[in-house]
């Protein structure tokens, strides 16, 4: 017994908007005004931090937040210039984006009740978010996520990381956002292939979580695969509210327990993720950690062929193309350890059950999993 114990116990409430939007900068649009207000009287300074590859794909895009801060000066003051940071994994992966975001609070006195502005895929607002969760222990982060994966989970929940000498994801914190502004209009200029990508992380979230969702994935995969606008909209709508759900409900939004059922399929994405450099993208990756996944749970009795038949139909049909040539590399071993070590000590991996239900497993069977590998790579799912 120590001489003396003093039990110290708080709680706190978390609360923030996700907003589903089009035309957030138009002056007319007050959403953003409003939110900023959220934070008291203003004016409130505003660092925008913008990913290289929306800006040009928006050549406008700077102008137009200085025109919307022009409008609603009483509540907004842009802090200039606009930080711009390189799209992609390189803005996690290199110190660059954080550094330069630390140098410009310094630089320019912005304290924790200004505001970061975030507008980019998931890499970048990972990154920023990382950084805006460090610099002061904290400064106010909006984020406007630009990707499918970033409106439908990378940029929604209450985690941030960047990567540490090749290790996906080492350094990171859980921090809440001060508001999430998913803007549709942004999804028209994205790559063909990031606009698949992300479609990933609903396929996974509804296998786990919501069987009639998976369904519909399923049913709507063509339309989903051309990128039309309604199912588009509507999956990545589902998609986050499964995820805030999962955050809101689970009774463990900072993950401090083992099991991770929203990890479906990553154990190996991040390393697939890794052995690419990169090349594969996050979502790409989990589309192949869920297909290996589900042949495993297959493989084990848990769930049924014509279950395993339409989720490969789901993934294919959407888009992804499920064998890598990283796959090939993958220490399954390794990738299961390591894993486990993030999870801090016990090894707890999701498999399914049914299409909407997971159940938390303690050990793999690696001589099995090994069999999953080589129906991926070579094409021949069990049948
Ligand atoms: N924090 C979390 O909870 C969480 C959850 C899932 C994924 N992630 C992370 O998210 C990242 C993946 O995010 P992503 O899939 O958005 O990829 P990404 O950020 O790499 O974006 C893909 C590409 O699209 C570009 N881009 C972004 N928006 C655009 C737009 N509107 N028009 C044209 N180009 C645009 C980017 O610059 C990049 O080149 C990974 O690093 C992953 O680890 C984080
Ligand atoms: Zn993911």
């Amino acid at each position: 017994m120590p001489v003396r114990q003093i039990d110290q116990s708080f709680t706190m409430t978390y609360q923030f908007p996700v907003c589903f939007d089009r035309d957030t900068l138009a002056p007319e649009n007050p959403l953003l005004r409003d939110i900023v207000e959220r934070a008291g009287d203003g004016p409130h300074r505003v660092l925008p931090v913008i990913d290289q590859n929306v800006l040009e794909a928006h050549p406008d895009i700077v102008d137009r937040l200085q025109l919307y801060a022009d409008t609603h000066g009483e509540a907004l003051e842009l802090i200039e210039p606009p930080l711009i940071v390189r799209g992609g994994e390189i803005s996690k992966s290199e110190p660059t984006e954080v550094d330069e975001f630390y140098l410009r609070t310094q630089t320019q006195n912005i304290d924790r009740h200004s505001f970061a502005l975030v507008i980019g895929g998931g890499a970048v607002v990972d990154a920023i978010g990382y950084a805006a969760a460090t610099a002061h222990r904290g400064i106010r982060l909006i984020r406007m996520p630009t990707t499918v994966l970033a409106q439908n989970d990378a940029g929604i929940g209450v985690k941030n990381a960047i990567n540490y000498r090749g290790r996906k994801n080492y350094l990171g914190t859980f921090a809440a956002p001060f508001a999430v502004i998913n803007d549709f209009d942004f999804l028209a200029t994205l790559p063909a292939r990031d606009k698949v990508s992300g479609i990933a992380e609903a396929i996974k979230v509804a296998l786990i979580r919501d069987g009639e969702f998976f369904s519909w994935l399923h049913d709507n995969r063509e339309g989903l695969a051309a990128f039309n606008a309604e199912p588009t909209e509507y999956m990545i709508t589902r998609c986050a509210e499964l995820h805030l759900n999962h955050i809101r409900t689970s009774g463990d939004p900072f993950e401090q327990g083992s099991a991770r059922p929203l990890d479906f399929g990553h154990w190996c994405a991040h390393r697939l993720e890794e052995i690419s450099a990169s090349e594969l993208r996050h979502g790409e990756a989990v589309a192949i950690g869920i297909a290996l996944d589900s042949i495993y749970s297959h493989l084990k009795g848990m769930i049924s062929i014509d279950s395993l038949n339409r989720i490969r139909a789901t993934l294919e049909g959407v888009g992804f193309t499920l064998s890598h040539a990283a796959l090939e590399s993958l220490d399954i071993n390794k990738a299961l350890q390591d894993f486990r070590e993030h999870l801090g000590g016990k090894l707890c991996i999701t498999l399914l059950t049914c299409e909407g239900a997971a159940q938390e497993v303690d050990e793999i069977d690696h001589v099995l999993m090994e069999r999953c590998r080589q129906h991926l790579l070579e094409g021949t799912w069990p049948s």
